[in-house]
């Protein structure tokens, strides 16, 4: 306690020194008047991170968050799906009458059923095996993305075939009209068929278009659009479905739109379930060539929380999701042609594939002429061979050339976006006039960007500038084949020889029949001529030396 002459002195003490008193007579400045203000008066609040606690915790945030999102993964597993466990009707064989039989495979059955209790539709499968990986990937789906799945119901544990073997597992989804992508590919009115679902609207795109590749390739886009966006959602939530393809995905009317089934052999990265690398279980008419989505030294995932934890390092490092989207990049070759959507087209084309070291390029070269199926190549040569190069993009042979599916959304096919040089011809017009009249300078008159740019091209494999361009190697390199003569004239040498020679400017050296003695040279001395390395023009497999060797020997100066 303090006495009345002590708080008489602070009082005294205080006024003295200005407290309490306007800032006109006090001293602001003074310390044990500033101590009395708010720190924000006193400009000495400090910011409650600093620059580098923000970045921290922003790469912290950002680890957490990336695919596969460990952070809504731990909101999940401990909040979310006890909860949805928790209120989901229990059900078992009893409730239900078993109908006709939709599917048996390697590892269960599937019936449709009528639940007695209330006459609804749904869908049973007895899964001998992969039971219990179906049954965590599908509450995961239900809780992360449930539009992107059959809507599932529930499991129970089923009475063993024999005393004791192990017992089977039971699953039920509502049934979503049994129509499969693969009944409507079976149809031969495949893409038309599905067009009244897809674009209700009769009078309109595509529906007022003639028959024909564009009008079918409207279709196509609408039904790959519908898939990537399920593998958007589906690798968004860390799983990779591993057996993508038209018989498991399932048309609901009712939303008019497809969804995925049949997760037995889906890998989850966020918790790392089902993943084990020695385990493939899927269907090799669309297994990616490189099987294994994880890397065959990934050890058995830890225990959950950190396995979440660690799941945005392994995603980055293996990229799975890529798996599936060669499996896409298969279904929208079926989609595109007929011969590819019986058993025995598409185990062929596989087979061509493997053939042609994996590289689509190759393949088309080798087999172009015996695929007789003119509105499949329209569709994929269309608007400069957009849905061509969507195709090549998707079945490459290493996995993180293929684009995840989000990336996959922005694609030239996917977005009908005309190709860079239509757009500049677009934006910059340039002065009409044929090739043949000529500008007082002798330089020909332009009437497209194109030809301006083809032009520019041109000459710059003349002797001022020397060489040809990245652009161009670039091309020949994607789509020719060095070693091979007949490629080197139609992409490189139309374009020297014949241009070159159109706009007057001739170099000796550079005529398609010097360059053949070139290289006849060139094969017969210091070169080994692989015969497959057309091969790899996709896949940049190691067989390159060769090829600039080549490329200097057949554009160099000389
Ligand atoms: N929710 C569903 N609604 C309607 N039909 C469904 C549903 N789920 C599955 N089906 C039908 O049952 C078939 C088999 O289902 P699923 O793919 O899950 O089993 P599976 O083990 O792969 O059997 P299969 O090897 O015969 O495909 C599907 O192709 C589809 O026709
Ligand atoms: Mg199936």
């Amino acid at each position: 306690m303090r006495t009345i002459a002590q708080v008489s002195v602070q009082d005294i003490f205080d006024v003295s020194t200005g407290v309490g008193l306007p800032c006109t007579v006090q001293n602001c400045g003074d310390m044990i008047y500033r101590s009395t203000l708010d720190l924000e008066l006193r400009r000495e609040l400090k910011p409650l991170l600093t620059r580098q606690g923000g970045v921290i915790l922003g790469s912290i945030l950002t680890f957490f968050s990336i695919t596969p999102g460990a952070i809504p993964g731990y909101v999940e597993y401990y909040v979310v799906a006890p909860i949805v466990d928790r209120m989901r009707k229990k059900r078992t064989l009893k409730d239900f009458t078993l109908g006709k039989k939709l599917g048996e495979g390697g590892f269960g059955v599937v019936y449709f059923a009528i639940e007695n209790e209330t006459g609804d539709e749904f869908v049973l499968k007895r899964a001998d095996d992969y039971g219990e990986a179906e049954v965590w990937m599908n509450r995961r789906m239900q809780i992360a993305c449930g539009q992107a799945c059959a809507p599932y119901v529930g499991s129970w544990e089923g009475e063993p075939k024999k005393k004791g073997a192990y017992p089977p597992l039971w699953l039920a989804w509502k049934y979503e009209g049994g129509r499969t992508l693969f009944d409507f590919l079976k149809d031969k009115d495949f893409p038309y068929n599905l067009e009244p679902y897809l674009f209700t609207d009769d009078d309109a795109y595509p529906r007022n278009l003639e028959i024909g590749s564009e009008r079918a390739s409207a279709t196509i886009r609408a039904i790959m659009s519908q898939c990537l966006d399920l593998l958007v959602q589906t690798h968004g939530t860390g799983i990779v479905h591993r057996d993508l393809k038209p018989e498991n995905l399932v048309f609901d009317e009712n939303t008019r739109k497809f969804k995925l089934i049949d997760f037995g052999g889906s890998a989850d990265l966020r918790f790392g379930v089902n993943y084990v690398p020695k385990q493939f279980i899927f269907d090799p008419r669309y297994a990616a060539p490189e099987q294994y989505i994880m890397s065959t030294q990934t050890p058995e995932a830890p225990f959950p929380p950190i396995a979440l934890a660690l799941s945005p390092v392994l995603w980055q490092l293996n990229l799975p999701d890529r798996f599936d989207m060669y499996s896409l990049g298969i279904l929208y070759l079926q989609l595109c042609f007929k011969g590819f959507r019986t058993d025995a087209g598409l185990q062929k084309l596989r087979k061509e594939l493997t053939a042609n070291n994996e590289s689509l390029s190759a393949w088309r070269r080798a087999n172009e002429k015996n695929i007789r199926d003119n509105e499949g190549w329209e569709i994929l040569d269309a608007n400069d061979q957009a849905g061509w190069e969507f195709a090549r993009l998707l079945t490459k042979k290493i996995p993180r050339r293929r684009p995840p599916a989000i990336m996959a959304k922005l694609d030239r096919f996917m977005t009908r976006r005309p190709s860079l040089l239509k757009v500049f011809d677009r934006l910059i017009p340039f002065p009409a006039g044929g090739e043949n009249e000529l500008n007082a300078d002798g330089t020909p008159q332009y009437d497209s960007f194109v030809s301006w740019l083809l032009f520019r091209v041109v000459r710059s494999g003349t002797d001022s500038s020397g060489g040809f361009t990245e652009a161009q190697l670039r091309v020949f390199e994607e789509d020719g084949n060095p070693e091979n003569l007949a490629d080197a004239k139609q992409f490189l040498g139309m374009v020297a020889s014949e241009e070159l020679l159109k706009y007057g400017i001739s170099k000796a050296g550079r005529t398609i029949a010097d360059r053949d003695k070139k290289v006849e040279k060139v094969k017969n001395t210091n070169m080994p001529v692989k015969n497959n390395s057309d091969a790899d023009a996709d896949n940049d497999v190691d067989v390159k030396p060769s090829k600039g060797g080549l490329f200097k020997k057949l554009f160099s100066k000389n």
